[in-house]
Formats: C-alpha cells, sequence, structure tokens
C-alpha cells in the first residue's frame, strides 16, 4: 500500500482528480464528510487529506510515502524528500507587492508581512536589504494598507487579491506550482510502487500542458 497526503482544498481536488485519471482511483473519496482517510486496496493506494503546508512533514517523517506539495512551501521549509516532477497544477507566483505607487528608497528597515518568512529573508538577503519580518498567516494583503508593513511576499495567482486592495506587484520572483515528493527511505524501499504512479501521473501531466 502506498500511502499518500493530498493537500486539503481546491487544488487537492484537482491533484485527486489527477490520481484518479492516471488510475488510482479512491471510492467515497470526494463525498462531503469529514473523513480523513480513504483506501482502495486493489489500486494499492490509501489517500489522507492534510493542510497543505503540512504534507511535506508527514511525507519527510514517513507517515505518507509520497504526497503533494506547493513549491512555495517546499521552499520555505525546505524538507528533506525527494522532488520527483512537476504536476503542472496550482501554478503562481511569488512576489512582492506593495500599495500602488510604492518606491522602496531604502532609507529605513524596510518592513515585510509574510506566510513565507525564509523566502522573504533569503530574497532580501541576495539584495542585501534591511528588513523586519512580521510573519502572519493569512489575509497578507492587509498588513500595508492598515500600516503594519510596507511591502508584503506573498503568492499571485490571478492578481484579483491585489488588485481588489489596490495593491501592486513590485517584482515577481519564483514560479511556483504543485510537485510531488516522496519520502527518501519509501522512494528506495516502495520504489515500484511509488514508480509506477509517477510515471502514470507524468503521462496525465503531459496531457494536461497539452
Ligand atoms: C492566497 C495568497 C493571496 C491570494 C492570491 O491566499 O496568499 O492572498 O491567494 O490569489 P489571487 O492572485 O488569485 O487573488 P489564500 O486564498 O490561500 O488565503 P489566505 O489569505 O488565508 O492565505
Amino acid at each position: 500500500m502506498i500511502n499518500i497526503a493530498l493537500p486539503k482544498g481546491r487544488l487537492g481536488n484537482q491533484v485527486y482528480s489527477m490520481f484518479e485519471k492516471a488510475g488510482f482511483d479512491c471510492p467515497g473519496i470526494m463525498e462531503k464528510n469529514r473523513k480523513l482517510v480513504f483506501e482502495n486496496p486493489d489500486a494499492g493506494v490509501r489517500y489522507f487529506w492534510v493542510k497543505p503546508v503540512d504534507v511535506a512533514v508527514y511525507v519527510e517523517r514517513g507517515a505518507a510515502d509520497i504526497g503533494v506539495a506547493g513549491k512555495d512551501v517546499i521552499l520555505e521549509t525546505e524538507p528533506d524528500v525527494y522532488e520527483l516532477m512537476d504536476l503542472g497544477l496550482g501554478k503562481c507566483r511569488m512576489a512582492v507587492a506593495a500599495p500602488e505607487g510604492f518606491r522602496d528608497t531604502r532609507s529605513r528597515t524596510l518592513r515585510v508581512a509574510t506566510k513565507f518568512s525564509n523566502i522573504a529573508r533569503d530574497y532580501y538577503a541576495s539584495m542585501d536589504r534591511d528588513i523586519d519580518i512580521i510573519h502572519l498567516n493569512g489575509s497578507i494583503e492587509l498588513a500595508p494598507i492598515m500600516g503594519l508593513s510596507d511591502v508584503i511576499v506573498d503568492i499571485v495567482e490571478t492578481g484579483n487579491t491585489l488588485r481588489a486592495n489596490k495593491l501592486e506587484v513590485v517584482e515577481y520572483f519564483y514560479n511556483i506550482s504543485a510537485r510531488l515528493i516522496a519520502n527518501k527511505s519509501a522512494f528506495r524501499f516502495k520504489y515500484e510502487g511509488i514508480e509506477a504512479i509517477a510515471k502514470a501521473m507524468e503521462s496525465m501531466a503531459g496531457k494536461q500542458e497539452e
């Protein structure tokens, strides 16, 4: 049995649909209830839903053999896992954004609000810019509006949230998408099962690009 951690939410539904089309369906998994674990012994898979930011934790520690995590979370937490492939789903970009017309004069420490503290720290360190990180857990766009920060570092997908809050992108600096990741020892000991899933997913990802 291959244990698979799926990210709860819209991305997770798209990801599961890809597993399903790849031949690894699981009855009942899309039914609306509070159940978290679903298995299909015939297909040799057991799925469980976790918060998107927790997928890499389950995979790194081996509670899941494989899982699907956003490149944003992978860059932020640097889990010790194998990144097997880009699924081509959940595409968005990591960006610095600020109130319209903002210019960084570098005259004082820049206050940066973000869920991605490590990514933001590395980004500004590479530019030799002193910053004060304000770590938040959501609704990051609110921070500059309320004067909590000067800029934000966050993911931008459609740009709707920025526009609705009169913010604009200062710079895009990473392309983000969902990645299939594997636990390192599971990749050795359950190689055939994991490889079969990865191959089937690869052909599905190819079809999506077309
Ligand atoms: C994410 C991100 C932005 C928004 C970007 O937030 O933090 O706020 O999506 O998407 P857009 O460019 O299509 O508007 P999420 O929905 O995960 O909620 P959060 O604010 O609670 O983090």
